[in-house]
C-alpha cells in the first residue's frame, strides 16, 4: 500500500497508542472527514464506507438532521450529560421510542439506559437474567460475540478476545447455533435434550443469549424456525430470553428488530452501535416489565446519561422510523446486495452469509478474505472481514446510503475478487 498520509502519522500512533489498536492496521490513513457513506483522508480523498463504524453508523456519517437537532441542543446549553436524572432530552427519546418502536409492534418493555457500549447492555443483561432466575449458568452460542468485559467475554466465543480475558471466564455454557454441525443436524434438539437430561452436565440456565445474525462470528443467520425453537426451550427450562440485537438490530436487517415478523417475544433485547443514530455512544437494555426487578443504582455507570446521544437518537427515529418508507428502501438495497454478492459468490465457487444489508460472502479463507479487503482499500472501499478465521468479507454499508454509490463500491467489491481469486486461481493452475 503506498499512502503518504500514513508515513507522517504512524510514527505518532506507534509510539504514543496501545498496540491494542487494530482497525487502523487493515486502513492506516489519517481520515478526518465524513458525510453520508464517505469518508475523507487529511489529503481529502473520499473513500465509500462499507463498514459504517460496525453498524454504529447505519444511516451514515453527519446526517443533515441529526446534526442540526444536536447543534441546536448544544446552542441552547443542552444538558450533556445527566447520570440517569430525568431530562428533557431523555424524555423525548422515550416518547419517541414508545410511540415510533414499542407501540407499533405490540411491545411492552422497560428500557434501561446502561453505560453506554454494547457489551454493557450484555452485562445487564445477564446479570438481571441471574438475579431473576436465582441460577448462574448462561446458555450462548458457538461465534457469538457479545463484547469483551468479562462477563459478556465469557458468553463470547472467539479465542482471541477470550484470551485476553487473563482469569477463566465462568458461567456460560456454549451450545451449537442454527446450522453449526450442517443442515441436517438441528442443534436446538440437541439443546432440548441436554437440557432435559439431569446429567447432561449442563446447569439450569438463567438464560439463552443469541444474536439472529452472528456479526462478527461470521454472519451466520438463525433460522425464524430454529430461533422459536430456541425462545420455546428457554420458556420451557425456566431461563429468560435474550436476544442481543446490537449488530444486526436498528434496521440492519430490515426491520428496527432484528427478529420481526418471527413471532418472537424475547424477555431482554440490547440494543447499542446505531441506536444514537450518529455514531454517539448509548446503550439500553430492554426488559419486560415482570423482569425489572433491579433495585436503584444495582446495576450502574457514571455515562448513562449521554443526552447528546438522546438527542440524535430521537432525531434518528422522527426521520426513519415513522413510516415504513425507510425499512422498504432498506429492504430493496438488501435485494441489490444479495444480487450482487450473489454474482460475486457464484463467480467464484463460493457462498452467501447473512441477511438483509447485513451480507457478506464467505472468501474460502482468511488470507483471500483479508486480500480482498485490501485490495478493496487500494481503490478507495473500506470493507472488513468477519468469521472463526476472518474468511467473510462483510458488506455493512449505511443503510442510507445511495444506490450509484452503493453500486460503484459492489462494481469495486467484485473486481478486488477476480484480482485476489481470479489470479490465485490461475497461480494454483
Ligand atoms: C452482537 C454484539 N453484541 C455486543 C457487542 C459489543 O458491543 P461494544 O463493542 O459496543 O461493547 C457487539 C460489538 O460488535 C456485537 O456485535
Amino acid at each position: 500500500m503506498t499512502i503518504e498520509a500514513t508515513d507522517r502519522v504512524t510514527p505518532l500512533f506507534n509510539r504514543l497508542e496501545s498496540g491494542v489498536r487494530s482497525y487502523s492496521r487493515n486502513f492506516p490513513k489519517l481520515f478526518n472527514k465524513a458525510v453520508g457513506a464517505t469518508i475523507y483522508d487529511a489529503k481529502g480523498v473520499p473513500h465509500t464506507d462499507f463498514l459504517a463504524g460496525c453498524s454504529s453508523l447505519n444511516y451514515g456519517h453527519n446526517d443533515p438532521d441529526m446534526k442540526r437537532a444536536l447543534l441546536d441542543y448544544i446552542s441552547q446549553d443542552g444538558i450533556s450529560q445527566g447520570l440517569d436524572m430525568f431530562t428533557d432530552a431523555k424524555a423525548q427519546f422515550l416518547t419517541r421510542f414508545e410511540a415510533l418502536i414499542l407501540k407499533p409492534r405490540g411491545m411492552d418493555y422497560r428500557v434501561q439506559f446502561t453505560g453506554p457500549t454494547g457489551a454493557n447492555a450484555v452485562e445487564a443483561a445477564m446479570k438481571l437474567a441471574r438475579k431473576v432466575t436465582g441460577r448462574t449458568n448462561v446458555i450462548a452460542f458457538t461465534n457469538g460475540f457479545h463484547g469483551v468485559t468479562l462477563g459478556a467475554l465469557a458468553a463470547t466465543g472467539n479465542s482471541k478476545h477470550r484470551g485476553g480475558g487473563g482469569i477463566p471466564l465462568s458461567g456460560v455454557t456454549r451450545v451449537a447455533f442454527d446450522g453449526y454441525f450442517g443442515p441436517d443436524i438441528n442443534t436446538a434438539d440437541l439443546l432440548d435434550q441436554q437440557l432435559a437430561d439431569p446429567s447432561s452436565g449442563i446447569d439450569a440456565p438463567a438464560a439463552i443469549i443469541v444474536e439472529t445474525v452472528q456479526g462478527e462470528g461470521g454472519l451466520n443467520a438463525a433460522s425464524a424456525t430454529w430461533l422459536r425453537q430456541i425462545e420455546a426451550i428457554a420458556r420451557a427450562h425456566g431461563a429468560l430470553f435474550i436476544v442481543d440485537d446490537i449488530q444486526a438490530g436498528c434496521g440492519r436487517t430490515g426491520g428496527f428488530f432484528s427478529f420481526e415478523g418471527m413471532g418472537l417475544s424475547p424477555d431482554i433485547v440490547t440494543l447499542a452501535k446505531s441506536i444514537s443514530g450518529m455514531g454517539l455512544p448509548m446503550a439500553l437494555t430492554m426488559i419486560k416489565p415482570e423482569h425489572d426487578i433491579w433495585t436503584p443504582a444495582e446495576h450502574n455507570g457514571t455515562f448513562r446519561g449521554n443526552n447528546h446521544a438522546f438527542v440524535t437518537a430521537r432525531a434518528a427515529l422522527d426521520k426513519f422510523w415513522a413510516t415504513d418508507a425507510f425499512a422498504t428502501e432498506v429492504a430493496a438495497k438488501a435485494d441489490v446486495l444479495a444480487d450482487r454478492l450473489g454474482r460475486i459468490a457464484a463467480a467464484h465457487g463460493l457462498h452467501l452469509r447473512g441477511r438483509g444489508m447485513m451480507l457478506g460472502v464467505d472468501a474460502g479463507s482468511g488470507e483471500s478474505a483479508a486480500a480482498v479487503c485490501a485490495a478493496c482499500f487500494e481503490q478507495g472501499l473500506i470493507i472488513e472481514t468477519s468469521g472463526s478465521h476472518g474468511e467473510v468479507v462483510k458488506v455493512l454499508a449505511p443503510l442510507t446510503i445511495k444506490e450509484a454509490q452503493f453500486r460503484n463500491g459492489l462494481d469495486t467489491l467484485e473486481a478486488a475478487f477476480a484480482a485476489v481469486l481470479g489470479s490465485r486461481r490461475i497461480a494454483a493452475e
